[in-house]
């Protein structure tokens, strides 16, 4: 489940009041949960996954995309599986931990691990919301935000998609503060 920790130290973890506080930057958090069958929860318990077996993960959790397909207009997704023992880890994490827009919305599907996005809310506060599996976010294009991992440096997330070709990062002037 998501928490929000906000600059004065204070950590918020009712769904609604985080739901509140993000709205501003029209931040749609969601839970949605992963379900319960054995094959998938053993999936999710691994480190790592061949790319079968992130298929297999994905078409499990593929009713949520056809929604998003239906309602959205997405196209794509695709699996990161993220965990201590990657190669070029902190290269990779170090792309998203500074401040940074997207030309298109950034959508992740939490579904094992933990992941953090901070955001600069408009009355120039800072907070980090920190996800964790079953949590669904999206990030609206030309929001500022970074992202890292928590110190258990183990995420998999679902990533959508409406094209590819707005995903990289623009990074912005803003020292992050937390
Ligand atoms: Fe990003």
């Amino acid at each position: 489940m998501a928490s929000l920790k906000r600059q004065n130290g204070t950590v918020e973890t009712d769904i609604r009041l985080i739901q509140e506080g993000l709205a501003p930057l029209g931040v749609d958090l969601q839970y949605w949960p992963t379900g319960g069958s054995e094959r998938l929860q053993a999936l999710l318990a691994q480190a790592s996954l061949d790319d079968n077996e992130k298929e297999e993960l994905l078409q499990a959790l593929d009713h949520y995309f056809e929604q998003l397909k239906r309602n959205a207009g997405y196209q794509t997704r695709d699996l990161i599986v993220i965990h201590a023992d990657l190669p070029n880890l902190d290269a990779m994490l170090a792309k998203f931990d500074k401040c940074h827009t997207h030309a298109d919305d950034e959508v992740r599907y939490v579904v094992d691990g933990e992941g953090v996005f901070g955001f600069v809310l408009p009355d120039g506060q800072q907070v980090e919301l920190t996800m964790a599996a079953g949590d669904y976010i999206n990030v609206p294009h030309s929001t500022e935000h970074w992202f890292r991992l928590t110190p258990m440096r183990r995420v998999k997330a679902v990533r959508y998609f409406t094209s590819t070709a707005g995903w990289v990062p623009e990074y912005t002037a803003t020292p992050i503060c937390l």
